[in-house]
C-alpha cells in the first residue's frame, strides 16, 4: 500500500485474498499508514506488517519479501510509487520490494485526474506495462474532495480477480507457440482511402495479453499497432491488407521448427479488396470512380482446409464471428455453430453486434464461446479482458486434451 486516500479499501483487498487462501505480507509506506491503521492490516493478514527497510528483525527485509512472493499487488498504487518503480529508485520498503521481485507485479491506481493524466505518469505507466508489469486500470467516480472523474481504485473484487487470474494462470501454456490476428483490414482504394471497418483491435489485444500472461510466445499480427500499446511479452507484426495478414500468418504458422500451435484470429479480415489499387490519389474531377471489388481468401477457413489436406494436427484454430440475431431465427449459439462447421474451426467466439456494448469500438462484449467437442459457454457483458480469459481457457482446454492424446 502507498499512501493514498484508497488505502482503506486496501483492508478489503487484503481479507478477499485471505478468504481466497493467500497468504498475505502487508507491505505499507509511511504515508500509507496517515490513511490506514497498521492494526486493522496485521488483523487481517496472515504475515505481520512491514514498514520499513530499518529496524525489523530481518537485516535486508526487501530481497526475502520479493523473493518469496509469487505476486505482488500495489494497492493503492501512486504517482509516487509508480514513479520510483518505473525509475528504478528505491527510497521505502515498498520500492526496494518491486524492484527486488521476478515475481508478477499488479499495480492498481489511485490519484486525482489530473495527476492520472499528467505525461510523467502516463510516461511511467507505459514504461512499466512495456516491461511486463500488470495494471488494474482505474475507474471513473468520486475522488477524495469531493471531485468526479478518472483515478478511483478499482473495485477490490476486480482486484482481487485479477490477482487470481495472475497466480492461477501463470505459466499454464509455457512452451506454447501462438499466433492473434487483431484489428479490420484496410483495403487500399487509393493511397489516401481505403476500404475498412470499425474493429479497434481490443479484443485480440486482450487474447494476446492473456495468451502471454499464460507463458504463451505470442505473435500479434495487427492492423492497429500505430493505436495500442502492444501487450507485455508480444512480438508485434503490423499489417496492413488481409493479403499481407494470409502472408505474415503463413509464414508464422508454418516456419519450420517454430510452426505455431494455436491461431486465433480475432481480426475482422475485409471478404473483398479493390481489384486494383490507383498509385495516384483519384481526383474529384474524374468523376465517381468505379471501384472494382475482387474476393479475399478466407485466411481461416483456407488454413482449415489445408489442415484437412495434409491430414496433420496443425494449429488450433480460433475464429470469431459478429452476428446480429433476428427474433425467431437462429440463436447466437446456433449461429455459432453453423460458422464453427463452415469454416472447419476448433473453437468459434460468437458475438450479436447489434446488442448495446457489445463488440466493435467498445471496451466490453459479450459472447458465446462453442468448440469442436460440443461445449458451449456463455460470457455475459463484461470486459474484453475478461472474455479474453475465456477464449483462452476454451482454446487451452483443447490443447491439453490434444497433448494427453497425441
Ligand atoms: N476471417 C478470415 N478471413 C476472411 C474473413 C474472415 O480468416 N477473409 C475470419 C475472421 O478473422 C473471423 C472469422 O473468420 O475469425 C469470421 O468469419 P466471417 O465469415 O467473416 O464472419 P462474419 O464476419 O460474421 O461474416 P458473415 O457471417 O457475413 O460471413
Amino acid at each position: 500500500m502507498s499512501g493514498g486516500i484508497a488505502a482503506y479499501k486496501a483492508a478489503e483487498i487484503c481479507r478477499r485474498l485471505m478468504d481466497a487462501g493467500a497468504t498475505v505480507s502487508p507491505v505499507m509506506t509511511i504515508a500509507a499508514k496517515r490513511f490506514i491503521g497498521e492494526a486493522t492490516l496485521s488483523a487481517l493478514a496472515s504475515e505481520p506488517v512491514r514498514t520499513s527497510l530499518w529496524g525489523g528483525p530481518e537485516p535486508i527485509p526487501h530481497t526475502r519479501l520479493g523473493q518469496s512472493a509469487d505476486l505482488v499487488v500495489v494497492a493503492p498504487a501512486t504517482a509516487r510509487i509508480i514513479g520510483s518503480y518505473a525509475a528504478g529508485i528505491s527510497s521505502d520498503l515498498l520500492s526496494a520490494t518491486l524492484l527486488a521481485t521476478r515475481a508478477p507485479v499488479l499495480m492498481c491506481p489511485a490519484m486525482h485526474t489530473e495527476m492520472w493524466e499528467h505525461p510523467a505518469v502516463v510516461d511511467n505507466v507505459a514504461t512499466l506495462k512495456r516491461r511486463g508489469v500488470h495494471f488494474v486500470e482505474p475507474g471513473v467516480g468520486r475522488l477524495a474532495g469531493g471531485d468526479l472523474g478518472a483515478g478511483r481504485l478499482a473495485d477490490p473484487a476486480d482486484i482481487v480477480d485479477a490477482a487470481s487470474t495472475l497466480l492461477r494462470s501463470s505459466r499454464s501454456l509455457d512452451g506454447v507457440r501462438a499466433v492473434v490476428t487483431a484489428g479490420g483490414t484496410r483495403e487500399p482504394i487509393d493511397p489516401v482511402r481505403y476500404i475498412g471497418n470499425r474493429s479497434s483491435g481490443r479484443q485480440g489485444y486482450a487474447v494476446a495479453a492473456e495468451l502471454a500472461a499464460r507463458g504463451a510466445s505470442v505473435t500479434l499480427v495487427s492492423t492497429v499497432a500505430s493505436s495500442l500499446d502492444a501487450p507485455a511479452g508480444v512480438d508485434v507484426v503490423e499489417v496492413e491488407t488481409a493479403m499481407e495478414m494470409l502472408a505474415s500468418v503463413e509464414a508464422r504458422l508454418g516456419a519450420p521448427g517454430s510452426s505455431a500451435d494455436l491461431l486465433v484470429m480475432t481480426a475482422a479480415v475485409a471478404d473483398f479488396r479493390p481489384a486494383a489499387r490507383s498509385d495516384q490519389k483519384i481526383k474529384r474531377g474524374s468523376g465517381v470512380p468505379d471501384v472494382q471489388l475482387v474476393a479475399n481468401p478466407d485466411i481461416l477457413a483456407g488454413l482449415a482446409q489445408a489442415r484437412l489436406a495434409n491430414n496433420a494436427p496443425g494449429p488450433l484454430l480460433v475464429g470469431f464471428a459478429a452476428e446480429t440475431v433476428r427474433p425467431g431465427g437462429p440463436t447466437l449459439e446456433e449461429l455459432a455453430l453453423s460458422k464453427l462447421r463452415s469454416k472447419g474451426a476448433d473453437v468459434i467466439v460468437a458475438n450479436d453486434v447489434a446488442l448495446p456494448g457489445v463488440g466493435f469500438g467498445h471496451a466490453t462484449n459479450a459472447v458465446v464461446i462453442v468448440d469442436r467437442d460440443g461445449r458451449s459457454v456463455q460470457v455475459p457483458l463484461t470486459t474484453k479482458e475478461k472474455v479474453a480469459v475465456a477464449v483462452v481457457d476454451a482454446a487451452e482446454r483443447i490443447l491439453v486434451t490434444r497433448n494427453l492424446t497425441s
